[in-house]
């Protein structure tokens, strides 16, 4: 008998997602997305040659956006991650005018940590280029006028994440220096509101001690991913353990080494130039 053809739709399900950041950052989200959806094909970009996209215009960070999606388009991704808060902010609903595949990008968690916070004093990291954003405003305005919201933007610790650098003398005092106005404000509850920053966690946590709760989005934004796909009939119906596929742009000699550091040893890393 021969081979039934193949329905187009059943095609399409195990098509890869596509995820991508300034540089590694995004990682932090891609470990959210491969534990909830472990049968997804997934392929990350790292546009870490044009990282931090933090103190970029919005018209840059579009422009990077546009040709990184192009890149994972031509690669079939059948969904595309925005996994960059910055990114987001700034090009979010330019590649949704672009482009028909679902999109999902994320937000400082500006809404769980108002409603977690007891004291009504939360904190944010994030970029220049996030806290500056017309969606940032739209986030306070929204969800963070019964509390009292201390920004802060952490200058230079992407680059140090990129560099592989996650608790140096340092990045340690960066992040000492960038808590400090939050503490000193007594926020109970810190957003971390760049995909970079999970990446210090542990010494954010040595910093400011154990009783101050730390957000970021990264689970949501894999929910989000799965009920997008659930929506669209884009759910894999694969069984077996898939594949994770890196590109990066980096010019670093331990670009793949950093890469291997944040996702694991085998990470399958190209280099893009
Ligand atoms: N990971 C990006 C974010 O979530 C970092 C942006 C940057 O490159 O400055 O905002």
């Amino acid at each position: 008998m021969s081979a039934q053809p193949i329905k187009s739709d059943e095609r399409n399900v195990e098509k890869p997602i596509a995820v991508f950041d300034s540089g590694v950052g995004g990682i932090s989200v891609l470990k959210h997305i491969y534990a909830l959806l472990p049968h997804e094909q997934l392929l990350y970009v790292a546009d870490s040659k044009y990282a931090p996209y933090g103190n970029k215009t919005p018209e840059e960070i579009q422009a990077r956006c546009f040709e990184i999606a192009d890149f994972l388009i031509a690669k079939e991704a059948k969904a595309l991650v925005v996994a960059c808060n910055t990114a987001t902010a700034a090009a979010i609903d330019a590649l949704r005018d672009k482009y028909t595949l679902p999109i999902i990008g994320m937000e400082p968690a500006v809404k769980p940590a108002a409603e977690a916070s007891k004291n009504g004093i939360i904190g944010v990291l994030a970029t220049t280029g996030t806290l500056k954003s017309a969606q940032f405003a739209g986030l306070l305005e929204s969800y963070g006028r019964n509390v009292k919201v201390v920004t802060q933007a952490c200058v230079g610790l992407v680059e140090c994440i990129e560099r592989g650098e996650l608790n140096t003398v340092s990045t340690r005092s960066l992040i000492q220096q960038y808590c400090a106005p939050l503490l000193a404000e007594g926020a109970d509850t810190i957003v971390l509101g760049c995909t970079h920053y999970p990446f210090v966690r542990e010494v954010i946590r040595e910093i400011v001690g154990e009783k101050i709760s730390l957000i970021d989005t990264g689970a949501a934004v894999a929910k989000q991913l799965k009920r997008q796909l659930e929506e669209h009939a884009l759910l894999s119906a694969s069984k077996q353990p898939a594949d994770v596929k890196f590109w990066t742009n980096s010019e670093a000699e331990n670009s793949k080494q950093v890469i291997e550091a944040l996702w694991g040893s085998g990470a399958d890393v190209s280099v893009i130039l």
